[in-house]
């Protein structure tokens, strides 16, 4: 049994944060969503693993190497296009060699990982295994109906009026008859090829294709809302550990984790959050879930369910920001004087909301 991970794509969701990264490596709890997909992978005891990457390759090999930290083998799929799903496991072909394997998309999350998905693939004599979960608003997602022995019908890509709640997560077990069905289906209307396609010729063409419906916390990150929620349910399953300097006029409260080179002062952080290497924090109020990432700069401010990536400044801003995401580098500060006007640099897309 193989992998093959998703992590090229357009991310236009997450834009402006994708203009210069990868969605994939958006972190969660200061870790990259991609590595909690390859953890997830590894501990199901997949160790041969591919992963599709696009016009952020470099950023993606850069931050996953060959996969020895995690104990795995990494071979990089190059993508000229996002074309789509199904044109992500036609170019896997020679890499999966006739194996089965289990397709995760780069960007997806699910707490609970996907340990028994895999084994009941390994042990029944489906082609193909899908993961489902029950959802209040089955139209916004690729939705299933099952058959009366249990086994999937159809997929429907959102449907106006969703004939079942079963919405289609982001991980799929196939075996090699999946490979007929992508030479098989042509591009859809936005010009891509769709693995709802290619899943459902697998159904008309007599494969048998079972559901695992799960129970658990799952998230498709391509959205911030997504991003922050994702946060927050990481956050919750954290472990304080406290390696950075706190002076004696800080408070920490509840379970937070302070990297080491960190140093606190005249500040309070309220957990569950997260706070880098090699951070300075003074004076502010850090409330609970928040992710500061290493080397990021918080001074006479407030940040509560937030994400802060690498090397952010936010420096006395005096006002609390909240349900935000900010990027590698950005600067968020004051200035002196009395200035009736609002001063920003800001890229194509970003988003500022003012009270
Ligand atoms: P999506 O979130 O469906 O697509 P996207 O990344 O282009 O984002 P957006 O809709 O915001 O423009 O993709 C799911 C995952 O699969 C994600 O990790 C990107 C990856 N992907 C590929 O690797 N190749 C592809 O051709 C496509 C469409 C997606």
């Amino acid at each position: 049994m193989k992998a093959l991970i998703l992590a090229g794509g357009k991310g236009t969701r997450l834009r402006p944060i994708t203009f210069t990264r990868a969605k994939q490596l958006v972190p969660v709890a200061n870790k990259p969503i991609l590595f909690y997909g390859i953890e997830s992978i590894r501990d199901a005891g997949i160790t041969d693993i591919g992963i599709i990457v696009g016009d952020t390759a470099d950023e993606v090999m850069d931050a996953c190497g060959d996969g020895s930290r995690w104990g795995v083998s990494l071979t990089y799929i190059p993508q000229e296009a996002p074309l789509g799903l199904a044109h992500a496991v036609k170019i896997a072909e020679d890499f999966m060699a006739g194996d089965s394997f289990v397709m995760y998309l780069g960007d997806n999350l699910i707490k609970d990982g996907i340990v028994r998905f895999v084994d009941e693939f390994e042990s029944g004599t489906a082609n193909a295994q899908i993961l489902l979960a029950r959802v209040p608003n089955a139209s916004q997602f690729g939705v299933a109906e099952l058959g009366t022995d249990g086994s999937v019908k159809c997929l429907v890509e959102k449907p106006e009026e969703p004939r079942s709640d079963l919405a289609l997560v982001g991980v799929y077990l196939f075996d090699d008859s999946v490979f007929e069905a992508v030479g098989a289906i042509e591009p859809s209307a936005r010009g891509e090829l769709e693995i709802t396609d290619a899943i459902q010729w697998l159904v008309d063409n007599g494969k048998r294709v079972d559901p695992h419906i799960i129970e658990g916390w799952w998230k498709d990150t391509g959205k911030l809302d997504d991003m922050l929620e994702a946060n927050r349910i990481i956050l919750d399953t954290l472990s304080p550990e406290i390696s950075g300097d706190v002076d004696a006029e800080s408070e920490i409260h509840g379970r937070v984790s302070i990297g080491q080179g960190t140093s606190v002062r005249k500040s309070v952080i309220r957990g569950p959050s997260v706070i880098g290497e090699r951070c300075e924090i003074v004076d502010t109020y850090i409330g609970p879930y928040t992710s500061v990432g290493d080397c990021c700069e918080v001074t006479g401010s407030e940040l509560e369910h937030a994400i802060l990536m690498r090397e952010a400044r936010v420096l006395n801003v005096g006002r609390r920001i909240a349900d935000s995401l900010i990027g590698c580098n950005v600067t968020v500060r004051r200035t002196d004087g009395v200035l009736s006007a609002i001063r920003v640099m800001l890229g194509d897309n970003s988003e500022v909301e003012l009270a």
